[in-house]
């Protein structure tokens, strides 16, 4: 694949709900840099496997993904606890992993011409997708403050789940995420770490402009 020269790229990896998405917004809009939340492709199949039960099949899944428009993957019924947990089996699939990884080497290395470079955020990004990224980062938080932002944004969606389901659902996912064999989450030495747990979104994201600033400043 062609890949553009001379672009910013920014490789972010984390667990559910660490603030990743925020910061990798901020960063797309302060940088002008095309943005890839990649778990959304994970809940577009998790959900297709909840729909389709009897048509789902990889055959389908690569014809869906080939025609995935970016806007499919803004569809709110994919922010569910259901989806999210079903997008955590298919993602343990080689095969499935497979037929994303394509879609996201194209919005890693060719963004459309109007943006400076890309970000993408996900469990595999800086290990397996985008390995020469310019910038790693990997961004954490306590699960207990996580499931407490989770639980906040589906109280905001009037999602009728409690506290104690999103926690055991995130912990659940943490550990398939974490322990699967093929594109597991984990954090490479050169990633810079980013520890959200007490920090304001403004706080984290001035650290990481900082870091950003210093670099391509020089
Ligand atoms: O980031 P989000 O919570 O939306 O991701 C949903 C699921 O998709 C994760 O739990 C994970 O299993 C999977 N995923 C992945 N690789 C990525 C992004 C997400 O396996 N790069």
């Amino acid at each position: 694949m062609k890949k553009r020269k001379n672009i910013i790229t920014v490789a972010i990896d984390s667990p559910a709900a660490a603030g990743a998405g925020t910061q990798a917004k901020l960063i797309s809009d302060h940088y002008n840099l095309f943005y890839l939340d990649t778990g959304k492709i994970y809940r577009y199949i998790g959900q297709l496997k909840l729909q389709y039960v009897k048509k789902f099949s990889y055959k389908f899944i690569d014809n869906k993904i080939r025609n995935l428009k970016l806007n499919d993957l803004n569809d709110k019924r994919l922010l569910t606890n259901n989806v999210a947990m079903s997008a955590s089996i298919v993602a343990k699939d080689k095969r499935i992993r497979d037929i994303v990884h394509k879609f996201q080497q194209i919005c890693a290395y060719n963004p459309p011409k109007k943006y400076n470079g890309s970000v993408l955020d996900g469990r595999d990004i800086i290990t397996v997708q985008v390995k020469d990224a310019m910038f790693k980062f990997y961004i954490t938080a306590k699960v207990e403050v996580r499931a407490k932002r989770r639980f906040n944004e589906y109280k905001k969606l009037k999602r009728k789940i409690s506290y104690k389901e999103v926690l055991k659902t995130l912990k659940k996912r943490d550990k398939s995420d974490k322990e699967r064999k093929h594109g597991p989450l984990k954090k490479t030495k050169d990633s810079i770490l980013i520890n959200t747990t007490k920090l304001s979104k403004k706080a984290c994201f001035k650290m990481i402009k900082s870091i950003m600033d210093k670099k391509l400043n020089n």
